[in-house]
């Protein structure tokens, strides 16, 4: 993309050679475009411009502070799922009363926290947690904003770990409760019905499942209408996938036209949760070459990145390209690339042609969602230092950890 980009011979991000930052930050090391990520979010409210709206970042998706930061300044919400997250969003600067909070496990301390911190709305995914909420609300003096979010058992053809709106899936309260639910929670006296919200999956490329749940949850907002209890808010969750490979995904242009026209001749703000689109290719993954070692079946490029720094490719099989930070014009061989972990599992990339050395860094493309969030210290290994790019600077956000720190909080048995 036009963030990342080859001048010459060289991978730049922005104005910066990456090869630049893999040797005064060293690797593995996060890198991500400030112009990127500010463009994605004025893509995103600029499709959704036309009606009342709310962007709320699903932070788990990457949450740097500095990120987070950034979004907030554009004048984002957040989605959290949990206090931690809610925590990272007031020290980074967001504001409490744009946070909708999701999840099936909200624990009573984090919906305390919650409270206290006045958000925006519970995302409240089942019966006993909407019993928790009213009562723990009640013992504070406070009265809790509700949504439901409700499983439109919709099938959003993605990967089968991240597709949560079909009824088999954990998540959200059952369509054919939903009303029910409603109209008790509507009899509580300590929460408040303000909203309705879904959230069908992760890395959708096609509209038409956002649709389907969107006309779904909407003849469910009619009946309740009919039933006397209106709504402030939808919230039509995340999931807008992103080009790895060959994926075509509509652009968030697309998907927000489709989003309104669905929404046509209603008066409710608009919420959407989106995090992948927003930061996936915002950011890159920077490693270096420690060996090739030419097996008899394969070749093997041994790289300082592994699984614990990006777990995507282990647990999905998730395809994200990689390219060399300085093209080399020797023929291109085939590798596999895969990092320092004892575990068979522990690839960044199968049967990759590369034109590459020993001690040559790599970019690992499209890594600024559910990278650096889903990193591990596995084999106790530091987790990888993140850069922010922005034009011709180079940021540090947030520095390498240490092995000491990994072991701080613990305590030999005497
Ligand atoms: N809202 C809710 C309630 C969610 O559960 C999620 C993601 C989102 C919004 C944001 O979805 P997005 O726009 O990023 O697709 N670790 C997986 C993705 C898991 C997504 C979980 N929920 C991956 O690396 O592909």
């Amino acid at each position: 993309n036009e963030y990342f980009h080859y001048q010459q011979d060289q991978l730049f991000a922005e104005g910066v050679a990456l090869s630049d930052i893999a040797r005064r930050f060293g690797t593995p090391c996060y890198v991500y475009s400030r112009a990127a990520l500010t463009d994605g979010y004025r893509q995103f409210d600029e499709a959704l411009k036309s009606r009342e709206h709310l962007i709320c970042y699903a932070v788990k998706a990457n949450s740097n502070l500095a990120i987070l930061n950034l979004f907030a300044r554009l004048g984002a919400g957040f989605d959290i799922v949990s206090g931690g997250e809610l925590q990272r969003v007031l020290a980074a600067g967001g504001a409490a009363g744009k946070v909708v909070f999701s999840g099936v496990g909200k624990s009573e301390a984090e919906m305390r926290q919650a409270l206290e911190a006045e958000i925006l709305c519970f995302n409240v995914e089942s019966a006993p947690e909407l019993d928790r909420l009213n009562a723990l609300a009640g013992s504070m003096g406070k009265v809790a904003p509700v949504s439901l979010r409700v499983n439109p058992d919709v099938d959003a053809k993605t990967h089968p770990y991240i597709s949560t709106g079909l009824k088999q899936n954990k998540f959200g309260v059952a369509y054919t409760e939903a009303l029910a639910l409603y109209r008790k929670a509507a009899d509580m006296p300590h929460v408040r019905v303000t909203g309705m919200d879904c959230h069908i999956g992760s890395q959708l490329t096609e509209t038409s499942p956002f649709i389907a749940a969107a006309e779904k949850v909407l003849a469910l907002v009619d009946k309740l209408a009919a039933a006397g209890i209106t709504l402030e808010h939808l919230d039509l969750g995340g999931g807008l996938g992103i080009r790895y490979d060959d994926e075509t995904p509509p652009s968030i242009a697309e998907y927000g036209k489709a989003l309104l026209a669905a929404l046509q001749g209603r008066s409710e703000k608009l919420i959407v949760e989106p995090g992948r689109v927003l930061v996936g290719n915002a950011g890159v993954l920077l490693t270096r070459i420690e060996y090739l070692k030419h097996g008899e079946e394969k070749n093997f490029a041994i790289v300082d990145a592994a699984m614990n720094d990006l777990m995507r490719p282990a647990l999905y099989d998730a395809y994200h390209a990689i390219l060399p930070l300085q093209k080399r014009d020797d023929p291109a061989q085939r590798y596999e690339v895969v990092g320092p972990i004892c575990e068979t599992g522990d690839f960044i990339g199968h049967a990759r042609e590369m034109a590459v050395d020993k001690g040559d860094a790599l970019a690992v493309m499209s890594a600024g969602a559910y990278g650096m969030s889903m990193s591990s210290n596995y084999n106790t290994r530091p987790r990888a230092a993140e850069v922010m790019v922005d034009g011709a600077v180079a940021h540090l956000i947030r520095e390498r950890e240490t092995v000491r720190q990994l072991y701080a909080a613990e305590k030999i048995v005497a």
